[in-house]
């Protein structure tokens, strides 16, 4: 049997590889992705979230005051999610030596979601699950463009893709639940 394994980097060059460049941390010189893409992705999610964090806020207190309060319980679960969420790309971005950017100014042009109100409580569901859905194929993109050059971020995508999914179907529970 060989010892040969091809497909793999040999230990003394990964030894060497990582010894330069030190102080770009996790960024390694095997890290196969365009980082400046992955941050300017990422800086693009990192808004959204931010986005659907204040929508969801805001639709929490509103709902509170309708006294609808089932619907008020899952619009903070999300609120709160959607923070979590934030969170996790923000780290993810110093991670790969990026800034994340929190900036209010053109944080609406950077969502991919929108920050709708609603006047009643189905458009605020009905806006949530479309937000949702949007989140959902934006965040799927990223996630296959992402493949195996940047295996990371890729799972962070996913996990909360995986979350964003589970949202878009309270909302339409919710929905499918409200009088039209
Ligand atoms: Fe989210
Ligand atoms: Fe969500």
């Amino acid at each position: 049997m060989s010892t040969k394994q091809p497909f793999l980097t040999d230990i003394q060059t990964l030894r060497d590889r990582a010894r330069q460049h030190i102080e770009q941390g996790a960024v390694t010189a095997g890290y196969q992705a365009d980082r400046e893409t992955v941050l300017k992705l990422l800086n693009e999610a990192l808004a959204t979230e931010i986005v659907c964090t204040l929508r969801y806020k805001r639709h929490y207190y509103m709902a509170d005051g309708l006294s609808a309060s089932i619907a008020a319980a899952e619009f903070l679960e999300h609120a709160q999610q959607e923070q979590q969420h934030a969170d996790w790309l923000a780290e993810r971005i110093v991670q790969l030596g990026g800034a994340p950017n929190f900036s209010p100014e053109g944080l609406q042009a950077r969502s991919h979601a929108e920050y709708v109100e609603g006047d009643t409580l189905r458009e605020m569901v009905k806006e949530d699950l479309i937000a949702e859905r949007i989140a959902i194929d934006s965040y799927r993109e990223i996630a296959t463009y992402l493949g195996d050059k940047d295996p990371t971020t890729r799972r962070i995508m996913e996990d909360i893709l995986a979350q964003e999914e589970e949202h878009a179907d309270d909302m339409a529970a919710i929905l499918e639940a409200l009088p039209a």
